[in-house]
């Protein structure tokens, strides 16, 4: 197995665990697929890792990675599980990438800074962060009535007393809320994904009113439904 390993050393902010049981390494490639279509570098070890697989019987191979910690050691993946957020759990400058898959929008304001200093500080200088941040309320994905933007309408004081939770909690960051965000933990956005939709534009334009910290965003903006974000770090952040 080890020799499947991709060379390029990476981690997972909070890996697709349950989904990889099934069909580990399809599941695997699509998920990174839909998170980082501009990222060629973990495809391209993906595809090594698939390539190999093949080469071997693949259909034979990839049954006998049943657990997570199979798929874990098949890409050479460490499982690294932490609530010391603000520091890094790894040495400086050691990871060649990382991604995470809606995470972020999950991660108090409070928080995030200080995480994205920790996961900045455990990238190497050359190295990318592929994050893929979902903007929509995701209190709709349990009812279809409720607008899949609902949560826009609300000032934060009004969403804090009626809907804030620590259950599947949302930091309502919109897609411009983002850039000021990345630029204060000095990281460089070098490319950009959005995935907006005829559908999420009239999802916008059916609010019956957009609070006023949303209400200054254009439409096309709100309308963002994924952002992918390809960041690294800044020039003048990189202390010799
Ligand atoms: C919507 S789930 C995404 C899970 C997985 N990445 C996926 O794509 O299926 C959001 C995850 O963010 C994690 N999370 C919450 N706060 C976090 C933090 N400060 N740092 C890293 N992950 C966090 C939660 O544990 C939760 O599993």
């Amino acid at each position: 197995m080890a020799e499947l390993a991709p060379k390029c050393q990476s981690t997972l902010v909070n890996a697709p665990a349950l989904r990889l049981r099934r069909t580990p390494i399809r599941m695997y490639r699509s998920t990174i697929t839909n998170q980082s279509k501009s990222c060629e570098l973990c495809l391209t070890d993906v595809t090594l890792i698939e390539d190999r697989l093949r080469k071997r019987n693949s259909a034979k191979q990839a049954l006998r990675l049943k657990t997570r910690g199979d798929v874990y050691k098949a890409c050479n993946f460490d499982s690294i599980v932490t609530d010391v957020t603000d520091k890094p759990f790894l040495p400086e400058r050691s990871l060649d990438f990382v991604v995470s898959n809606c995470v972020l929008s999950h991660i108090p304001p409070s928080i995030l800074h200080p995480e994205l200093l920790a996961l900045r500080a455990m990238l190497k200088d050359t190295g990318y962060m592929c994050m893929m941040i979902g903007h929509d309320d995701h209190w709709s994905f349990h009812d279809h009535l409720v607008n899949q933007f609902n949560y826009y309408r609300y000032s934060d004081t009004y969403y804090q007393a009626i809907f804030d939770t620590k259950f599947e909690y949302q930091n309502r960051l919109a897609k411009p809320e983002w850039p000021p965000i990345f630029d204060r933990a000095r990281l460089e956005i070098v490319d950009y994904h959005a995935n907006v939709t005829d559908e999420s534009r009239a999802q916008i334009r059916a609010l019956p009113h957009l609070a006023n910290r949303f209400a200054k965003y254009p439409l096309e903006e709100l309308a963002v439904i994924h952002s992918y974000f390809l960041l690294r770090k800044m020039p003048d952040a990189l202390d010799h």
